[in-house]
């Protein structure tokens, strides 16, 4: 890190708040970008395969922000200007809105632009509040992410840091364990049949949110069949299930997540993928005739900055991106090859305990020589990657998994995931020589 560098990180601890989990040891300071990669002050590209947590899909420049910025410019000269047209659901949100319903899978009706994926998780909450008021209990499962405003807090569960020790759900929240394996499904289905009397009962249970693969948790993608099971009894006993795709939409190598499982949520929520360009939006998508005449009330929920002109823009160009650039195919074909590259380099690096994933979602779980999670490991990991000029991410609560977290640009190119997997052995052969 040069002068200019460490000047900017103290003048950011001097003034944020915030702090990330995302980083090892290593601040990490991007100058300018380059199609799929950072390049440093003094000019080394790095490799980005985080995406910034989801949030920069196309990478850090690319030819979908260079069509965005021509809008832009017509955007400046009064085009889609939202003060032309008094009307609130004006014209560049009704477009989205319904570009976003012929390319979801079928079956889905509304649209609610919010601004963020907590806030989106957080209306299909109230929308299963008024759907079914009598029933007074949230599930979700263990290890989930739906973000850090309150309700969706109160679901989250992959890390304590996230609630102040005195914190108080809104409602009470049930968390299931999440069927990644045979040992958890058999938790799973004791869960399900000891706790009927007890802390839960399936028909008090209004909504049941879920990640059909866990991002933040540890990147775990769950048994096919019992996902599919799962999903079918809950909607029989009449709870609403709500698809939280912030993270998934589109990455997973489908449209949703929740299609790799072929079940047909009542809710999904996605957000990341709109915020490509730097306006934040998430959006909340309900199945056809969940919602009868009369459900919700008039002004059951609105916001002066719902479905803002220039968000609406960016979505349009992201989704027309994702279309003509065949992003969801290219995603499943250069994931699954992607996968199979790294589970063949580092199947003998003994710090790796195992890589998952779907699609350019992957997960490289690794512990210390007992065999053990070790956060302090994890940090060093990330680092150790950054030498060899690839950004990797992190996920799991550093206690119970310990996670590097991948989540490539989605136009990555073979020749990028070649680098990537040769940088990354690499970077994890060398630590563990020094390590061992
Ligand atoms: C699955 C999932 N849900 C919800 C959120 C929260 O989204 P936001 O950070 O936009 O509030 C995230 C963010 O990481 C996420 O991964």
């Amino acid at each position: 890190m040069d002068r200019d560098d460490q000047a900017i990180v103290r003048e950011r601890s001097q003034v944020s708040l915030c702090t990330t989990v995302a980083e090892g040891d290593q601040p990490f300071i991007p100058y300018k970008g380059d199609a799929n990669y950072h390049i440093l002050r003094n000019g080394r590209p790095i490799l980005d395969l985080t995406s910034q947590y989801g949030v920069a899909p196309f990478g850090n420049y690319s030819r979908a922000h260079r069509n965005m910025y021509d809008l832009l410019q017509e955007f400046g000269r009064g085009k889609y200007a939202a003060s032309v047209d008094p009307d609130p659901g004006h014209r560049l949100e009704v477009l989205l809105k319904q570009r976003l319903l012929e390319f979801l899978p079928e079956g889905y009706e509304f649209i609610l632009f919010e601004l963020s994926g907590a806030t989106a998780n957080n209306v299909a909450l109230t929308i299963a509040e008024h759907i079914s008021p009598k029933r007074n209990q949230w599930g979700s499962f263990e290890r989930a992410f739906h973000g850090r405003h309150q309700p969706a807090k109160d679901l989250t569960a992959s890390n304590t840091g996230h609630k102040a020790p005195g914190y108080r759900p809104s409602l009470s929240t049930v968390y299931f364990p999440y069927p990644s394996s045979s040992k958890d499904i058999i938790r799973l289905l004791e869960f399900i049949n000891a706790n009927e009397e007890r802390t839960f009962s399936i028909e008090n249970l209004s909504a049941f949110m879920m990640e059909f693969i866990q991002g933040e948790g540890g990147m775990y993608v769950p048994r096919e069949s019992v996902m599919h099971n799962f999903v079918e009894a809950l909607q029989e006993k009449g709870v609403l299930v709500i698809a939280d795709e912030c993270q998934t939409f589109i990455r997973t190598g489908r449209r949703c997540a929740f299609e790799h499982y072929d079940v047909k949520p009542d809710m999904i929520t996605i957000s990341k993928i709109f915020s490509w360009c730097g306006f934040p939006m998430g959006a909340v998508i309900v199945r056809k005739g969940l919602i009868k005449e009369g459900t919700l009330p008039l002004g059951w929920h609105s916001g002066s900055q719902l479905g803002q002109p220039l968000p609406c823009l960016a979505g349009l160009v992201m989704l027309e991106t994702a279309i003509k650039e065949n992003l969801v195919e290219h995603a499943q074909k250069i994931g699954s090859l992607f996968i199979e590259k790294l589970q063949s380099a580092l199947k003998d690096n003994p710090l790796v305990k195992e890589i998952r994933g779907k699609g350019l979602m992957i997960g490289i779980d690794i512990v210390n020589l007992e065999g053990k999670p070790d956060a302090g490991l994890l940090g060093s990991v990330v680092d150790a990657c950054l030498e060899k000029g690839v950004y990797v991410g992190t996920a799991g609560n550093k206690k119970h998994e310990t996670v590097v977290r991948l989540l490539p640009p989605l136009m990555i190119t073979a020749h990028e995931i070649d680098f990537a997997v040769k940088q990354i052995q690499d970077a994890f052969d060398l630590f563990f020589e020094a390590y061992r």
